[in-house]
């Protein structure tokens, strides 16, 4: 079957890319090879003036490179020679095309996303549709990639270095106004005009509208090219700034820094070589290849629901429940109104479901301001949220969430009193934080419909939901569960229900470490620092004070009282007694914690030097690293072994979307794969030795793997 479809109109060529083998059109191999064909049919035809290049796909042009060829290649030793030859054949047929003599011009329908925009940059001229499901951009390096088609070299020769480098680095994806201001596009169009302005162009074009700006005599990159001063401080600046902010852990981010700044300087056929050569060299590294798979693979299957039980129908969810409007359920519903649900907000008081439901307006208010919604569309989304007190209105709900308090009784009250409006078919959800799913299903008249989902703050920005398991929960309620979590956009990992479930129980061990040294006494700014260099979005005490202490405090009595003489107060006890207890330091919330807080900013707090004494001899920051990611890698794998969590692919998806866990290892699991596994359990056994069994004491699992050679993946 034809991947693009050739005909002729108004003297010309039309090439429409409709790639029905695959959900999406992609820049495939046969793809560019009929792609070529057709070029070349329209250059031989007298009749033909101009190319125009579009595609058949309902809102997408091209989404990008072949991922899935890409990972292949990542997935064992990469064959450099047969990569070279690959890419090098892209670039050709790409060059080919600008260089062919007739004008072609890219009638960019919707998504135009990495390969596919670097092919519209091979085109003359862009015309997108003026529509909001339309996206322009390079995003590769949001998976540890870089463009490697030629974008590198084309996009900074069209818009300059500077604009080229912010949106390449950052992996930006542009609106049709966005890409136009910024030059990405030339022209935006309704949809229904997107081929007639095409032909218009091309019936219109002049004798150099053949030749691209780079191919033109005296030709300048805009802005200034290597030749101008500013052309290195450009590169100096952002060199600077990348490492400031990812620490050198990013290969990529050089990569794409180096293949600009090398290419820049040479003409663009040459140009394009610099960029494959870093392009392999990324691709023969570990960063890219784990972050393709668990940013892009894993996380895209989760979504898809990858292991939603089989057999049930897809569940259909118009109303939503919330129970509770304080930050969480605010959040809920916000998300929710914004994927068309309508939702019952209910709290203690109409003024509480109120400022529930205010939490909403305030952010449609921002995207309004910024010229991201419609007052419509505003409106519309508020509409749908109904804040209330009765329970009555819960009538016909789908889901419930519940995300009162967290405090059992609370909760038991609340459940009983929903459950008592809904129909048979309803599921209900709560957002506990670490109370027992299966206990709390005891409230429900229904337990095989009770289950939890665990969001994130600030839920409309965090994409995970750990779905938990109650002992009774049913697959068909598990599978009703994905059907909502996907239509309110989240990515859904599913755990079973112990104890702080998955997140939460290998999140805590990265505080923990960072306690732990205190108490042995390592510098607080190295414990901080190299928290950051670790790859973690936050310093563990900065995070500790952002939780709240006075927090970590409750949950510790809770803990206390739930376990009776079996609660081992480790090391948080006596640090959390010494700042709360005995001195009110409950973090950011009251401007004291382990940094003194003011008008000025943060430091940290000149007395922890008292209450911790520093030792004579600190710690190589590489080891305080090793020891964060260790630690949570280790209870990764403790957490496999009990059989808390299953899948591999959801650890690593929910360790990066959860807790931002080093992204560019990949995820745990990822990691210790990278690293070897019988590396990793002897490198485990010397921290075990060191600082502690219970914190880095391998597994049996990770032993067995290690003695078989096994992997995760
Ligand atoms: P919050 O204190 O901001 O909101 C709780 C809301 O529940 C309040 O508006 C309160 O008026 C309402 N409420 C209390 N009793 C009620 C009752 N009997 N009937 C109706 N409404 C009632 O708390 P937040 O932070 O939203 O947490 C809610 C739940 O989500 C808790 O279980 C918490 O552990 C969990 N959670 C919190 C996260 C966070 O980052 N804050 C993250 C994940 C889970």
């Amino acid at each position: 079957m034809s991947i693009i479809e050739y005909k002729v109109e108004d003297a010309c060529a039309i090439l429409t890319w409709n790639d029905a083998g695959r959900p999406m059109n992609v820049l495939t191999g046969d793809a560019l090879a009929e792609l070529s064909a057709g070029v070349e049919r329209a250059v031989a035809d007298d009749a033909v003036k101009g190319i125009i290049l579009t595609s058949g796909r309902d809102g997408v042009f091209v989404a990008g490179g072949d991922l899935e060829q890409i990972e292949k290649m990542g997935s064992g030793p990469i064959d450099a020679e047969e990569m070279l030859r690959r890419t090098g054949a892209v670039l050709a047929q790409l060059r080919r095309m600008e260089t062919c003599g007739k004008p072609i011009v890219a009638a960019l329908n919707g998504v135009t996303l990495g390969g596919g925009f670097e092919l519209a940059l091979a085109c003359h001229h862009r015309i997108l549709v003026d529509a909001p499901y339309a996206k322009v951009g390079l995003p590769e390096a949001g998976m540890g990639l870089m463009p490697g088609a030629g974008g590198t070299q084309r996009l900074p020769r069209l818009i300059g270095v500077q604009g080229a480098l912010g949106l390449i680095l950052e992996g930006k994806q542009l609106r049709p106004d966005q890409a136009l201001e910024k030059g990405l596009v030339d022209e935006v169009v309704p949809a229904a005009e997107l081929i007639p302005a095409a032909k218009k162009w091309i019936a219109e074009a002049g004798e150099d509208a053949a030749v691209q700006p780079w191919d033109r005599k005296g030709f300048k990159v805009p802005g200034g090219g290597p030749e101008s001063p500013t052309f290195a401080q450009t590169f100096m600046g952002s060199n600077a700034m990348i490492h400031a902010s990812t620490y050198g852990n990013f290969p990529h981010a050089k990569a794409i820094l180096s293949a600009v700044y090398e290419g820049l300087a040479l003409p663009i056929d040459r140009a394009g070589k610099v960029e494959t050569r870093y392009f392999i060299t990324l691709m023969q590294g570990p960063v890219a290849r784990n972050m393709l798979r668990t940013l892009f693979f894993s996380m895209q299957s989760a979504q898809k629901g990858a292991r939603r039980p089989k057999g049930f129908d897809r569940f259909e969810v118009r109303k939503l429940g919330v129970l509770g409007a304080g930050l969480m359920g605010a959040g809920v519903a916000y998300a929710a109104a914004n994927a068309k649900l309508d939702v019952v907000l209910l709290d203690r008081d109409q003024a509480a479901a109120d400022k529930g439901k205010q939490y909403s307006e305030t952010r449609l208010q921002k995207q309004l301001a910024r010229g991201r919604m419609t007052e419509e569309k505003v409106a519309e989304v508020l509409g749908r949220i109904h804040p209330t007190t009765r329970y009555e209105d819960l009538a016909g709900c789908d889901v419930v969430v519940e995300a009162v308090f967290e405090d059992r009784g609370v909760k038991a009250t609340v459940t009983k009193q929903a459950y008592a409006q809904l129909g048979p078919d309803a599921i209900f959800g709560t957002n506990t934080s670490g109370l027992p799913i299966s206990e709390l299903a005891e409230a429900s008249p229904r337990p095989e419909s009770f289950i939890g989902m665990h969001f994130f703050s600030p839920v409309e920005r965090m994409q995970l939901v750990e779905v938990i398991r109650g002992k009774q929960t049913s697959d068909e309620t598990l599978a009703k569960t994905y059907d909502f979590l996907r239509k309110i956009k989240k990515v859904p990992i599913v755990v079973n229900d112990a104890r702080n479930f998955y997140t939460s129980r290998v999140f805590g061990t990265y505080i923990t470490q960072g306690f732990s040294m205190l108490l042995e006494g390592v510098k607080p700014a190295l414990i901080e620092n190299a928290g950051k260099t670790s790859g973690m979005p936050m310093p563990p005490l900065s995070l500790a004070d952002e939780v709240g202490l006075d927090l970590m405090v409750h949950a510790g009595d809770q803990l206390r009282k739930d376990l009776g003489d079996e609660y081992d107060p480790g090391v948080n006890a006596p640090i959390l007694d010494a700042l709360v207890r005995e001195r009110g330091r409950h973090g950011r919330k009251n401007g004291k914690g382990f940094y003194a807080y003011d008008d000025g900013g943060k430091r940290l707090w000149s007395g922890l030097g008292e209450l911790f004494p520093v030792r004579d001899t600190q710690p190589d920051p590489a080891e305080v690293e090793r020891r964060y990611v260790f630690a949570q890698c280790v209870e990764t794998a403790r957490a496999i072994e009990d059989g808390v969590i299953e899948s591999v692919e959801d650890c690593d998806v929910g360790a990066i979307l959860g807790w931002g866990f080093a992204p560019f290892t990949g995820g745990p699991c990822s990691y210790m794969d990278t690293f070897g596994i019988a590396a990793f359990v002897a490198e485990a056994d010397r921290l075990a030795d060191k600082y502690g069994k219970g914190y880095f004491e391998p597994p049996k699992l990770l032993r067995t793997m290690a003695a078989e050679g096994k992997t995760f993946y």
